[in-house]
């Protein structure tokens, strides 16, 4: 419990940004029961949907998109994991660029609405055999849209499960036909610190960076999010695009993605650049390999507010653990 009251991705040195994931915290017991009571409204009363709602967006008719049946419900295990309301995570959000370093995080849903959705571009380049640029609304119409439920788990233990639309990313890996010679992809999101606050604090490496092998990539689990129960993403959850990769720790599920490059050098991260030593690049979820402020052996749902035990790869071994079975260590001793 302690440790969900403050501990955050931040960076030991980054004391102001401790103090922002420590209110969020606190709104968070407010919402789940866990803290003061929310009797009706109050933290919710701007409600971020119904700012979603004002909204435009070009891509309304898509959604909702079919289930895939693969991914009806999130239950493993013998263990329930119930859908996470909407009115949860639409203000539960982890999004750097909108942090502005003062206020609490509950405002960077707020934050997040200056952001421009269009024109929205995708660029995938680098080891391909051709470089490609999609238009959003381009990429929207040629994919394979579906539904997905996943759990979602962020290194700061807590959980939430979430019903994504998008496609999956090994549709995208196929279009991009990359060279045998690319190893991994690195994902680049938008930089525009005139509406993004948070990029104007020059301390952060932005943009921000993540990166996955192609063989991750080409998984059936690796996921391009473009919408969240039956509706285009908002802003605060990573419109127009990002990735949902529910065996890894949160952070490698990067928001609003404007590049893909194949590469055969390994991408070092955002969280990486700012702090290898809590960060690393594989971070698959994995009780047994405590954060090096805290135990990963244990969750909690925010939604629920149940604490129940971490599940290796996030309760996805089946489907993963193979990507990793030729490999005794990964060099990287936080998430093996
Ligand atoms: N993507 C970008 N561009 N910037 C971020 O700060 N935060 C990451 C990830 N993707 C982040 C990001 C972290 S730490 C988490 S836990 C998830 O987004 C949170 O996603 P959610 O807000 O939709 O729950």
């Amino acid at each position: 419990m302690k440790r969900l009251r403050f501990k955050g991705l931040i960076p030991e040195a980054q004391v102001t940004d401790a103090k922002i994931v420590l209110n969020r915290r606190r709104a968070l017991g407010a919402l789940t029961g866990l803290g003061a009571g929310l009797a009706g409204g109050g933290l919710l009363a701007a409600s971020p949907v119904k700012a979603k709602e004002g909204q435009a967006d070009p891509s309304a008719h898509l959604y909702p998109v079919r289930v895939n049946p693969a991914y009806a419900s999130a239950d493993v295990a013998g263990q329930t994991y119930p859908v996470t309301p909407s009115r949860i995570t639409a203000v539960y959000n982890n999004y750097y660029e909108f942090f502005s370093g003062f206020g609490t995080s509950k405002s960077i849903w707020k934050q997040a609405q200056a952001l421009p959705l269009r024109p929205w571009r995708l660029e995938i380049d680098g080891m391909v055999e051709k470089p490609l640029t999609f238009e959003i609304d381009d990429l929207l119409a040629a994919m394979p849209l579906e539904e997905r439920i996943y759990r979602h788990r962020c290194v700061e233990t807590w959980a939430m499960t979430v019903p994504w639309s998008g496609f999956p990313l090994a549709a995208l890996v196929k279009r991009a036909a990359p060279l045998s010679s690319a190893k991994y992809l690195r994902f680049e999101t938008f930089n525009n610190p005139e509406v993004a606050i948070g990029q104007r604090e020059t301390r952060y490496p932005w943009p921000y960076i993540e990166g996955l092998t192609v063989a991750e990539a080409s998984n059936d689990l690796a996921f391009m999010a473009t919408g969240v129960y039956g509706q285009p993403l908002p802003k605060q959850m990573g419109a127009p695009l990002r990735l949902a990769l529910p065996w890894k720790y949160g952070f490698k599920s990067a928001k609003g993605l404007v590049r893909i490059t194949f590469t055969d050098k390994q991408p070092v991260s955002f969280w990486e650049q700012l702090n290898r030593r809590e960060y690393g690049f594989w971070a698959n979820v994995n009780p047994e390999i405590p954060h090096p402020r805290w135990s990963q052996a244990s969750e909690q749902d925010i939604g629920t507010g149940e604490r129940r035990p971490t599940l290796p790869y996030n309760g996805y071994a089946e489907q993963v653990a193979g990507l990793y079975s030729d490999k005794t260590s990964l060099g990287d001793r936080l998430f093996r």
